[in-house]
């Protein structure tokens, strides 16, 4: 299992402060929309200049039209990240048109599909998409596998399930992770590291219990041994 640290700090200097503090460990790093729309590339070159064997997840939940995903996954291939995702609800053939256009190449990053965003509770997610979440993010997986997709990013309380109907190898990345339990904060429901390996979960994602701890070196020290034990 990875660890992906989300770089949820407010400005460019405190995320690479952050990266710094870090830098030491083997982790994969989390820019989300709003810090690659105020820091743009030069802050990806930044995170690779402190230790270019950071691994650089872009979360930019690309949802448009087939061909402008393509294009936009194709000028994604110049940025050089190693992971990035798209929507599920953007439909199959949008889906597709990112894999045509990206299996060009043979160093693609790998591509995920976002399935239900967690911010909908059942109402709010059936008024949209008519069905329970759980139905249709296990609907959205089978479609992003389908597509040639690599996996997709769901709550860890999903992961065994969609593995179970996709296949072993197709990957989920899960968001509220406590690793020891720790303040969920705004997260409705968090799972800890004991629950995301046992759901055999490929990346978990880590922000606060992080970048807010006194030593964040330590604790990232701290969730790879219990990662390894
Ligand atoms: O601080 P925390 O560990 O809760 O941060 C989780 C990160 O994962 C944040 O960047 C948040 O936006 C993101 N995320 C999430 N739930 C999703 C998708 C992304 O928490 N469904």
């Amino acid at each position: 299992m990875e660890l992906c640290v989300a770089l949820d700090l407010p400005t460019a200097k405190e995320n690479l402060d952050l990266i710094h503090k870090i830098k030491e460990h083997s982790v994969w790093l989390k820019v989300g929309l709003r810090t690659y729309i105020r820091d743009g590339e030069e802050f990806l070159k930044a995170i690779k200049q402190i230790n270019p064997n950071f691994k650089i997840f872009l979360d930019l939940k690309l949802y448009d039209i087939p061909n402008t995903m393509a294009d936009s996954a194709e000028s994604i291939m110049g940025l050089s990240v190693d992971m990035f995702n798209i929507h599920a609800s953007a439909g199959s053939r949008a889906m597709k048109s990112v894999m045509e256009r990206l299996n060009k190449y043979d160093n693609r990053p790998i591509v995920l599909a976002v399935t239900a965003l967690t911010s909908f509770n059942e109402d709010e997610f059936k008024a949209i998409y008519e069905k329970d979440i759980a139905t249709k993010a296990d609907q959205f997986a089978k479609d992003a596998l389908e597509a040639g997709l690599d996996g997709v990013v769901c709550s860890a309380f999903e992961s065994a399930s969609i593995k179970s109907i996709t296949n072993q190898n197709f990957m989920t990345l899960t968001p509220g992770i406590r690793p020891f339990g720790e303040d969920a904060g705004d997260q409705k429901r968090v799972a800890d590291i004991t629950y995301a390996k046992d759901a055999k979960v490929d990346f978990i994602v880590v922000g606060r219990p992080i970048y807010q701890a006194a030593n964040p070196s330590e604790v990232v020290a701290k969730i790879f041994l219990a990662l390894s034990s």
